[in-house]
């Protein structure tokens, strides 16, 4: 890392930041101290900022979202293109771009219907997230009384930001001061074996934690329960992929109690994991999938809510003289840029194997993870599928005592100096703020691998507790 910039220009903008933008996130006396981080340019698997210091970005973009990398002119030309052919008309109308995108997608889902399904677009995750709840529960009106119309969610699972989104997620330092929330969501048990909220092992255990899913069904009752949503991996909440026998008995529960399946792949959608969904991995067939992040990798702000045929039919309502359409409407879903983006992203993907190169390097990454714990009593666990890992830090590998926050802080702090970008959980449980995540882009080679892991093992090394 290189401090080189601090000209009149560099300074100014820097003044001008502090001085107008409210940045996410960040503490407001981090600013009193410390000059606000301005990203001025990204190529391949590297970011520059405004000062000229060059970072490895093992984050994706902070928030695992640039899956292809920085610099694509692929993507750049496709979105320019489109719009000087056509930028934005509401989605009620279609545009090529968004039929082509949705023809592609579904063909890499064919566990919802041989390509059946259909996508309704929009702008963020939580969004996708949100129309998927509406959804649930305007069936919940077009089936019946509108009782059926409650979703039931994972404590660590995160679904989004505003407040319905909010209400349906199991982060709990992260929703606090923001309630009340919304009603119709209620939570279910986690699945992370490292902490598991049976007190069981697994090996020995009956997977309690999918089996929760009923006990949650059965307290709300049945006939109030519309959907589950579930993050296949759980991202924020700590990396967290559930054991190969999860999902099955997610789905099993879902199909007895007439349930829809709600996956959230919004991380580990296009790739992450090395599969095109997340999902994919554990054998199971959604009714709804939401995506967004890696969806056009940053380079449009687009997000998709797919669901089955057999969902979409049931807002037909032709013979009941009602009037047989989702009531739902974003203005942005119609932005074209979004779809152009993603078709130039779906096609990089394909013609760069990138989904074998997720495999190969997770495995490497894993590897070099696991030297980490066989080196550091720290670590307490590793975890995570493809480009997708978390590094639990704890006090002491008996108890599993988490480690303070400030000290899981002062390792991404001291990977920064060394000019390699690391995530952590950020706030979202109280005492539970302990893991470091890794997402690098999908292209990441062997060398990008070792030098972010390198940079973690001297972090560890110099920061003895
Ligand atoms: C699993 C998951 N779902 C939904 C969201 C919300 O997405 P957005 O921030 O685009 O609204 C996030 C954001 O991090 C997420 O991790």
């Amino acid at each position: 890392m290189n401090t080189i910039d601090i000209s009149a220009e560099t300074t100014d903008i820097i003044r001008t930041d502090r001085a107008n933008v409210w940045h996410h996130l960040t503490p407001h006396n981090n600013l009193k101290t410390t000059d606000p981080l301005i990203i001025k340019s990204g190529i391949g698997m590297r970011v520059t900022d405004i000062k000229g210091n060059e970072y490895l970005d093992a984050t994706s973009g902070g928030v695992w979202s640039v899956n292809v990398g920085y610099g694509r002119e692929k993507i750049a030309n496709a979105v320019r293109d489109q719009l000087m052919e056509m930028c934005y008309f509401a989605n009620s109308a279609g545009s090529i771009p968004g039929a082509l995108f949705a023809e592609k997608l579904l063909t890499k889902i064919p566990e919802m219907g041989a390509g059946k399904g259909k996508v309704y677009y929009s702008n963020s995750g939580s969004e996708a997230n949100e129309k998927a709840y509406k959804m649930v529960r305007q069936l919940a009106h077009i089936n019946g009384d509108g009782r059926k119309h409650k979703v039931i969610f994972r404590d660590r699972d995160y679904h989004g930001t505003t407040i319905a989104a909010l209400s349906s997620s199991g982060h709990s330092q992260r929703k606090e001061q923001y309630g009340p929330f919304t009603p119709g969501f209620s939570e279910f048990s986690h699945c992370c074996c490292y902490r598991c909220p049976f007190g069981k092992t697994y090996g020995s255990c009956d997977i309690e934690c999918a089996k929760d899913l009923e006990t949650a069904i059965l307290r709300e009752g049945p006939d109030t329960v519309g959907s589950v949503v579930l993050e296949p991996i759980t991202a924020g909440g700590g990396v967290i992929p559930p054991v190969p026998e999860y999902f099955p008995i997610i789905q099993e529960i879902c199909k007895k109690y007439d349930v829809l399946l709600h996956i959230d792949e919004v991380v580990c959608g296009l790739g992450r994991t090395g599969k095109w969904f997340g999902f994919q991995h554990y054998g199971v067939s959604p009714d709804m999938v939401t995506m967004a992040k890696g969806l056009a990798s940053g380079y449009a702000a687009i997000s998709c809510t797919i669901t089955t045929d057999a969902v979409f039919d049931q807002f037909a309502l032709e013979d009941s003289g009602e009037l047989g359409y989702f009531r739902d409407i974003s203005t942005f879903g119609g932005c074209t840029a979004g779809p152009a983006a993603g078709l130039a992203n779906v096609a990089i993907i394909e013609e760069e194997n990138l989904l074998d190169n997720v495999v190969q390097m997770g495995n490497h990454l894993d590897q070099r993870l696991l030297e980490l714990k066989d080196k550091y009593t720290v670590v307490g666990d590793v975890r995570g599928k493809g480009l997708f890992a978390g590094v639990e830090l704890v006090q002491d590998r008996q108890s599993k005592q988490p480690i303070h926050e400030s000290y899981a802080m002062k390792i991404v702090t001291h990977c920064m100096q060394q000019g390699v970008l690391i995530g952590r959980t950020n706030r979202s449980f109280q005492d539970f703020n302990n893991t470091l995540c890794l997402s690098p882009a999908l292209i990441a080679t062997r060398r990008d691998i070792d030098d972010i892991v390198d940079a973690i093992d001297n972090a560890l090394a110099t920061n003895s507790l």
